[in-house]
């Protein structure tokens, strides 16, 4: 594995392979790289979780992290995604990291410099490296993913995490199913009755409403969502003995979920932060490892 832009990049036999090297940090593993390497962060749209799971993860690989602010960077002056990767690999940097608005930014980058790509999202495109983490959470949860029952529920059309999710999912034997608002269906084949899928499924995924990406349009007031598409307590109550919920974060308490069940027995949501991790321990070794 040289870069991670998608989950497309992984055949299943890679995503297992990362799921078992995640499970190894996890369990106290350390790094087997001999070189040094150097990275670097460039998040040019916020994120708190990406960020700094990614930082911890390069700290306990004792990589060498190279600060870069985009407020601060010569792209303010017009200088392109492009020409700031070749200056960062002209400098020495092995891999970075990168959050970019521009859906498929990194095809600009992608076997055009030496420097290591790993997509940390592309607007609505991707996010694999959270796709990585939902799987490893599942499969942290029940063992496996043959079989299991994952609705997808919210603002599909403007997801990266929908988007990696779907086809990752399925080709782990998962049987997704989304359910949205017919507005926010995009590409998607969808439900738009919710109450329908509470009962059967093993995982409730409750996605963010992207307020920022609507425009300032949005269908519903945040109540009117809360009761048709929102996570309520009663819908909780229905969900299977052993089901679980999943959230990629940052939540609208009230809106997608019941604040109340954010913390909940059958909340995964924080678990999925603290995967995050390891999980990019796992990603970061197995890109640097292919340059030892
Ligand atoms: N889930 C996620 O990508 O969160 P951040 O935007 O905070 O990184």
């Amino acid at each position: 594995m040289k870069n991670l832009v998608s989950m497309k990049d992984l055949s299943v036999d890679q995503i297992h392979e990362i799921l078992s090297l995640a499970q190894a940090f996890r369990d106290g593993a350390t790094s087997t790289l001999t070189n040094k390497y150097t990275v670097s962060n460039l998040f040019f749209e916020p994120s708190t979780r990406t960020k700094m799971s990614f930082e911890m993860a390069q700290r306990k690989l004792n990589l060498e992290v190279l600060p870069f602010e985009t407020g601060f960077s010569s792209t303010l002056k017009g200088e392109t995604l492009y020409d700031t990767v070749k200056v960062l690999e002209c400098i020495g940097l092995d891999v970075l990291v990168i959050r970019h608005e521009q859906n498929n930014y990194f095809e600009d980058l992608v076997g055009k410099v030496n420097t290591a790509i790993i997509n940390g999202g592309d607007g609505t495109g991707n996010h694999p490296t959270q796709s990585l983490l939902d799987i490893y959470t599942i499969w942290e949860e029940f063992g496996t993913l043959q079989d299991k029952v994952i609705t997808i529920v919210g603002d599909i059309a403007h997801s990266r995490v929908a988007r990696s999710n779907a086809d990752a999912l399925t080709r782990l034997g998962a049987k997704v199913r989304f359910v949205c608002p017919s507005e926010w269906q995009g590409e998607f084949e969808a439900l738009n009755e919710f109450d329908e899928v509470v009962e059967d499924s093993d995982v409730l995924m409750m996605l963010r409403v992207q307020h920022e990406r609507h425009d300032g349009k949005t269908a519903f007031s945040k109540e009117q969502y809360h009761q048709m598409y929102g996570l309520t307590i009663e819908r909780e109550r229905k969900m299977k003995k052993d089901a679980i919920i999943m959230h990629p974060a940052p939540f609208n308490r009230d809106v997608e979920i019941a604040n109340e069940l954010i913390e909940c027995d059958r909340s995964r949501i924080f678990k999925q932060m603290e995967n995050g991790t390891y999980v990019r321990m796992a990603i970061l070794e197995m890109i640097l490892r292919g340059r030892e």
